[in-house]
């Protein structure tokens, strides 16, 4: 993820989330690295951005803070294989547990982190706002 991505990111995160990070956070994100691993995914045919992901290595643990696909992008099967690529990656570098919080309501993310093999660990309650909302604490051993 590069300053000049954020155009087509913010494009992405404000039709994705009711409560859509800024800018300044993506920037946040960008300046730090190597606590941060801010990635986009790019259409190579067309050099597009349709995604990104975003987590902080803590320790052992991986905390993924942001994925999301374009619309246009959606059920291709992209997340997925990008959570695989990222998931073995960190593994072959010795990290041991990746964790992530996700609105009970947000059913394709769900769905997506219980094929990947992620398990409910826990509830958060009054975590998100607009709509409000508790986040399910979801994480996977590597
Ligand atoms: C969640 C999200 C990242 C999934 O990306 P994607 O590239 O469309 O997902 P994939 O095509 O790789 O789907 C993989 C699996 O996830 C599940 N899934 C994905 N979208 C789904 C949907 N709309 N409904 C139900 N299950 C879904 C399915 O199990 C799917 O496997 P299948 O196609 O064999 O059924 C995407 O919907 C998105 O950007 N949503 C908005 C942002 C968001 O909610 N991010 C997660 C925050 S915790």
């Amino acid at each position: 993820m590069k300053e000049g991505d954020l155009p087509y990111i913010l494009e992405i995160e404000n039709v994705s989330f009711p409560n859509p990070w800024h800018e300044m956070t993506f920037r946040g994100e960008i300046y730090n690295q190597p606590i941060s691993s801010p990635y986009v995914i790019v259409f190579k045919p067309q050099k597009k951005v349709i995604g990104y992901l975003v987590f902080w290595q803590i320790k052992e643990r991986i905390q993924i803070n942001n994925i999301a696909i374009h619309p246009d992008f959606r059920r291709m099967g992209i997340a997925e294989a990008v959570l695989h690529q990222v998931l073995s990656k960190i593994r072959g570098a010795g990290t041991k547990f990746v964790t992530l919080e996700v609105r009970p309501s947000n059913v394709a993310a769900r769905s997506l982190y219980h094929k990947l093999g992620f398990d409910v660990l826990g509830i958060k309650e009054n975590y998100y706002h607009n709509p409000p909302e508790p986040a399910l604490v979801m994480g996977k051993k590597l």
